[in-house]
């Protein structure tokens, strides 16, 4: 537990936006770890909905955040930020089944590139375990309600960018 509590652990992801399940994730790791970074990617592949400067704004207004929790920006080998921020464990949130696939392979990707660095997975409050960037964006397209399902802040951005009320 000593060594946890003082180990620096990075979430990453694209967060386009940030949801409840991902809050959760975040919190689960406070509980556990001694510094959480949330690693929003620059430059994701496919175009995001919401710029780099409004995913992590987003990000930092979801909560009132303790001293031991920080967002940053980051671009190229995740592996590569990890090592710069000085952090040998990656966090990453596993809802379902379907999830495994790709962060399996995405796991043991980054352990081969970088065999010192470890992922380490959490599972969500089951609430959250359907909830994903991607639905939540196509709720609020097709006027629907994502009350609940991401932080008020996101809520009222995905508003505004949808019927710019
Ligand atoms: O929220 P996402 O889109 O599922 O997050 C994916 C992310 C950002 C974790 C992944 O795309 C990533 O790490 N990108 C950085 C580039 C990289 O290191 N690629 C090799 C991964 S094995």
């Amino acid at each position: 537990m000593a060594k946890a509590a003082s180990t620096v652990v990075l979430y990453p992801g694209s967060f386009d936006p940030v949801t409840m399940g991902h809050i959760d994730v975040v919190e689960r790791c406070l509980k556990i770890f001694g510094r959480v970074v949330v690693a929003v990617l620059k430059n994701p592949q496919k175009e995001p909905l919401f710029s780099l400067r409004e995913r992590i704004a987003m990000i930092r207004a979801a909560r009132r955040w303790p001293q031991n929790f920080s967002v940053e920006a980051f671009d190229g080998l995740l592996v590569d930020f990890a090592k710069r921020k000085r952090s040998n464990i990656l966090v990453r949130g596993l809802r379902e089944i379907s999830d495994f696939e790709y962060e399996f392979q995405m796991a043991l990707m980054n352990r081969r590139l970088a065999p010192r660095i470890e992922t380490v997975f959490m599972m969500p409050k089951t609430d959250y375990t359907h909830v994903s960037s991607r639905l939540v964006k196509e709720i609020a397209f097709l006027g629907g309600s994502v009350k609940g399902l991401v932080p008020a802040v996101v809520a009222r951005a995905l508003r505004k960018k949808y019927t710019n009320q």
